[in-house]
C-alpha cells in the first residue's frame, strides 16, 4: 500500500472516500468543523436521521451532492474530546477502516483532526491511520478462482492519503512510515500463521528467517542449526519433537544489532514454530488438529517482530530464537515414556508427545542464555488450558519478574493487544515432577495446565534473567472477526514486541 500526504482544501479533495474524524458534541450535531465549513447541509440532516453523534465506533457514510469532490464522505466518531486516547481512537479507526472495506474501493483519504485539548499527538494519529488501515485491509492469503462458487476479489486498499490542512511534519511522516511498518509486519505473521503445513514447513519457515535478514540492509544476521548441528550440540527437546517427521527441524538464531550499534541491554525473543502438530503418539482428535498449522505463531510472531524492528532502526539489540519443527507419527518419532537430556542438561521424561512446544521452548532459552540476552520474551501457541482462562480476548502472561511482566502489559495496552498477567502459584511448580528424571512434560492431571506449562518453562529460563512466557494459544487465531483481527490468524504479539523493544530502546546505553 501506498502513503501519501496531501494538502488541499477540504471540498477539493479528489477521493473515493473521506475519512472525517468527527467528536462528540462539538457543533449541535457534534460534526467535524470542516464539514460544515464545506457547506453540505445533507450530511448533517443525515447525522440527525440516522443519530450519529460521534461516540466511537459510529460511522456514517454519506453521498455529497456537489459540494464536495469527494465520493463519498466517511464520518467516523472519535468520543468526546477531553476522553480521546490512542486506545479510543484505534477503536475509531477500525470501526472508518471497516466502513470503507465494505465500500469495496481501493484508496481512501483521511482528514486531520484538531488533537488540541486530547492525549493524541499528530504523529501518533498518522500512525495509527497507517497501521490500523494496514490491518483492516488484511486479506487471506487465499488461492480462491474467481467465478468459482461465485467468488469475487474485493480490491485491496492501494493508497491511503492524509488530508492535511496545514504543513505536514516530519514527525507526522515518520509516524505513517511506522504504522506501515507495523502492519506488515503483523499481516506477515498472520500470511505465515494461515499457510498450510505443507507450504510452511520447517525448511520454508527457515526461508522466511533468511529472507527478513536478507532484505534487513545487513541489520539482521541468520544462524542456521540443521539436525546435524543441534546432535552435537545437544538440543535434544527440539531433537526429540523433530525427529518424527519427514521434514528436518532446525534451530534458526537472528541477531538484530542497530545501525547506532549493540546495547547492553540484550532483548530475547523466543518464539515456539511448529509449523504442525499432529500431537505424535498422543495423537489429537480430529477436532484439536484442525488449526494445528497455526502452531508456529508465536515464532512467526517473534520473525515478524524483528522484520518492523529492523524496519523501524530501533536502538537495541535483539536476538531471537525460533525452532521449526514438524511433531508427527512414525518408526522414528519420540514415544511416550521417553527420557530426554534437555540442552541445558535437565533430564524429561515425555508424558505426553503433545506436550512439544515446552521442549522446544526449554532448549532454545538454554541457548538464548548462553548467547547473553538479558531479558527472555517467549511467545508460543502453548496450552489449550489458556483459552479456558480468558477464552479468545487475552493472552496469559507468566513472568519471573513482576517490574518486567508490567512493562510488558502496558506495552500491549498502548498497541492494543490483551494479556493477563496469571500468578505462578508456587504450590504448583512440582506438579512438574517425575519418577525418574528431573521433570515431567505435564502437569499431571491438576488441572492449571496454563500455569503448570509455564512453569516447566520457567525451570530453563531460572530466576536471575528477567524472564516472561506469553501464552498466545487463546488469540493466535479465533473463529470470528475480533477488532482489529481478520477471522482466522491475527498475528498477536507482534505489536506488542516491537513497542516492548522501541520502550527498551529509550533508555538503552551502549554496549
Ligand atoms: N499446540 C498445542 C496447544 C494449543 C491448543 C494451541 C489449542 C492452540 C490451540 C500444544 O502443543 C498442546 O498440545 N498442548 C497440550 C498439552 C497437554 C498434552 C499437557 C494441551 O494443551 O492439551
Ligand atoms: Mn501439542
Ligand atoms: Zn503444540
Amino acid at each position: 500500500m501506498k502513503f501519501n500526504t496531501t494538502k488541499r482544501a477540504f471540498a477539493q479533495v479528489d477521493t473515493a472516500a473521506l475519512l472525517v474524524p468527527s467528536f462528540q458534541g462539538e457543533s449541535e450535531t457534534g460534526l467535524c468543523n470542516l464539514i460544515s465549513t464545506a457547506g453540505d447541509g445533507a450530511i448533517t440532516n443525515q447525522a440527525t436521521l440516522e443519530k450519529f453523534t460521534g461516540a466511537v465506533g459510529q460511522t456514517l457514510l454519506h453521498y455529497p451532492h456537489k459540494s464536495l469532490a469527494a465520493k463519498r464522505v466517511i464520518l467516523f466518531g472519535v468520543g468526546e474530546r477531553s476522553k480521546l486516547t490512542v486506545a479510543s481512537l484505534r477503536k475509531a479507526m477500525t470501526a472508518a477502516f471497516k466502513a470503507a472495506r465494505a465500500a469495496k474501493i481501493n484508496e481512501v483519504t483521511v482528514a486531520d483532526a484538531s488533537l488540541s485539548g486530547t492525549k493524541v499527538s499528530a504523529a501518533q494519529y498518522a500512525e495509527l491511520a497507517a497501521t490500523v488501515s494496514g490491518l483492516i485491509d488484511y486479506e487471506i492469503n487465499h488461492n480462491k478462482t474467481e467465478g468459482v462458487l461465485g467468488y469475487a476479489p474485493r480490491p485491496g486498499l492501494e493508497e491511503l492519503r492524509l488530508l492535511s490542512t496545514g504543513n505536514v511534519s516530519s514527525k507526522v511522516r515518520k509516524g505513517l512510515a511506522k504504522g506501515r511498518a507495523i502492519a506488515e509486519a503483523v499481516n506477515l505473521a498472520r500470511d505465515l500463521s494461515n499457510l498450510p503445513a505443507g507450504e510452511l514447513t520447517p525448511t520454508a519457515f527457515v526461508e522466511e528467517a533468511k529472507r527478513i535478514a536478507d532484505e534487513s540492509g545487513g541489520l539482521i544476521s541468520c544462524k542456521v542449526m540443521n539436525p546435524d548441528d543441534l546432535a552435537v550440540l545437544g538440543a535434544n527437546g527440539i531433537i526429540n519433537v523433530g525427529k518424527g517427521s519427514d521434514e528436518p527441524y532446525y534451530m534458526v538464531e537472528l541477531v538484530y544489532t542497530p545501525p547506532t550499534g549493540a546495547t547492553k541491554d540484550v532483548l530475547g525473543y523466543v518464539g515456539k514454530a511448529v509449523t504442525f502438530d499432529s500431537g505424535g503418539y498422543d495423537l489429537k482428535p480430529a477436532d484439536g488438529m484442525r488449526h494445528m498449522k497455526r502452531d508456529m505463531s508465536g515464532g512467526g510472531a517473534v520473525l515478524s517482530a524483528l522484520q518492523a524492528i529492523a524496519n523501524l532502526r530501533l536502538p537495541i539489540s535483539v536476538k531471537a530464537y525460533m525452532a521449526p519443527v514438524e511433531n508427527m507419527v512414525s518408526g522414528r518419532a519420540f514415544k511416550p515414556g521417553d527420557r530426554i537430556r534437555m540442552l541445558s542438561g535437565i533430564t524429561v521424561e515425555v508424558d505426553n508427545t503433545d506436550a512439544e512446544g515446552r521442549l522446544t521452548l526449554g532448549d532454545m532459552i538454554t541457548y538464548a542464555r548462553r548467547a547473553g540476552v538479558t531479558h527472555i520474551v517467549d511467545v508460543a501457541t502453548l496450552t489449550g488450558a489458556i483459552r479456558q482462562v480468558n477464552s479468545d480476548v487475552a493472552a496469559g502472561l507468566f513472568s519471573n519478574n513482576d517490574a518486567f511482566a508490567k512493562r510488558l502489559k502496558a506495552a500491549g495496552e498502548r498497541v492494543g493487544e490483551q494479556y493477563e498477567v496469571l500468578t505462578m502459584w508456587p504450590e504448583l511448580r512440582d506438579n512438574n515432577k517425575a519418577e525418574m528424571s528431573d521433570l515431567k512434560n505435564t502437569g499431571g492431571p491438576a488441572g492449571a495446565g496454563a500455569t503448570t506449562a509455564a512453569w516447566f518453562v520457567r525451570q530453563f529460563a531460572g530466576e536471575e534473567t528477567p524472564w516472561i512466557h506469553l501464552d498466545i494459544a487463546s488469540v493466535a487465531f479465533r473463529d470470528r472477526e475480533f477488532g482489529v483481527d481478520p477471522k482466522g490468524s491475527t498475528g498477536f504479539s507482534v505489536q506488542t514486541l516491537v513497542e516492548l523493544a522501541g520502550e527498551f530502546a529509550k533508555g538503552s546505553k551502549p554496549a
